[in-house]
């Protein structure tokens, strides 16, 4: 297969296996291209990609952009906290605005579920979703999965347990679309109050308890407590989180097996990492930031690839 199933990156939710393999066959040759010295090619000089971040993003918006320059293709950058949207236009009108100036792919975070969805039903671009409030990450998803793939040879059949605030986690939704699609074995851990009910239709199991849960896993993704879409509380201290979710050198040491430590960032340093696990060689955060920029450069290339030119 040469060619992604989607028009749009909307969510891993609607893509295949064969779409998954695709993109990683395609990031590895990516990744040869960012390791030389000139880390360039020209496949996207014509291709224009709006960036618009109506949400916080560090990472994400970074890698999306270098994914971008690396292609050659020409970026704008948008932040919803200097535009228009304070002055009460429309998403529909915002984004039909930019287009007509001749984009043609628009990567977007933004606090609604569902936004990308609706903007794709409305307006002439590829839409790559990076980020659709507390529902999917699908790059994030992607560069997580390339990453085990990296370190343990592949993600079918392996045990990933995802760690921490699955209810308002897009990374969690995300990877455990994309690990069952790959084969893999997927439980989640947490504060019952942060499990969201409906947990076992995604055929993940649940524990809760840290010890037996790193002690079943290959793999453990440690996730940060979202307060900014919290209006209650979930537990009922950072302490007491960190005493029964947080990973720390003793315990893992306690195991009797290496098992590889990831976290999508941005980190919590003593919440639900110490900085010991967080700067060893079990931790692969590192390697998931770097493959981020080959993983987005292959969704960017293919999706534009089906753009009619
Ligand atoms: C995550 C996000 O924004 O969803 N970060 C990221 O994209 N690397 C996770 C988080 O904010 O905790």
């Amino acid at each position: 297969m040469s060619e992604l199933s989607v028009n749009h990156l909307l969510g891993i939710k609607y893509l295949n296996k064969d779409d998954i393999k695709l993109i990683f066959e395609t990031a590895d040759h990516f990744k040869e291209v960012i390791n030389r010295p000139i880390k360039k090619v020209p496949s996207l000089r014509d291709i224009t990609i709006a960036n618009l971040f109506f949400e916080n993003s560090t990472r994400t918006r970074l890698s999306f952009e270098l994914a971008e320059k690396r292609l050659s293709a020409d970026v704008i950058n948008f932040s919803a906290a200097s535009s228009s949207v304070k002055k009460g236009e429309t998403l529909i009108d915002t984004v039909n605005n930019i287009l007509s100036m001749k984009v043609d792919m628009v990567v977007m975070r933004h606090p609604n579920p569902g936004a990308g969805v609706f903007l794709s039903k409305h307006v002439g671009a590829s839409i790559v979703n990076a980020g659709d409030g507390a529902h999917e990450h699908p790059t994030q998803a992607l560069l997580d999965s390339y990453s085990i793939r990296e370190r343990l040879g592949g993600v079918g059949g392996k045990k990933i347990v995802i760690v921490g605030d699955i209810l308002h986690s897009r990374v969690a939704l995300s990877n455990i679309f994309a690990l069952k699609l790959q084969g893999a074995e997927v439980k989640v851990c947490g504060p019952k109050t942060l499990i969201p009910k409906y947990i076992d239709r995604l055929g993940v199991g649940v524990e809760t308890n840290l010890k037996k849960a790193l002690e079943w896993c290959d793999v453990a993704n440690m996730l940060r407590v979202q307060n900014e879409r919290m209006e209650i509380s979930y537990f009922p201290s950072t302490r007491e989180y960190t005493q029964q979710f947080g990973v720390n050198k003793k315990v893992l040491d306690s195991l009797n097996k290496d098992i590889v430590i990831m976290h999508p960032g941005p980190i919590n340093r003593g919440v639900e990492i110490t900085s010991d696990v967080a700067d060893s060689n079990q931790a692969i955060i590192l390697d998931q930031v770097q493959n981020g920029v080959a993983v987005r450069m292959a969704v960017i290339y293919l999706l534009a690839s089906k753009i009619k030119r």
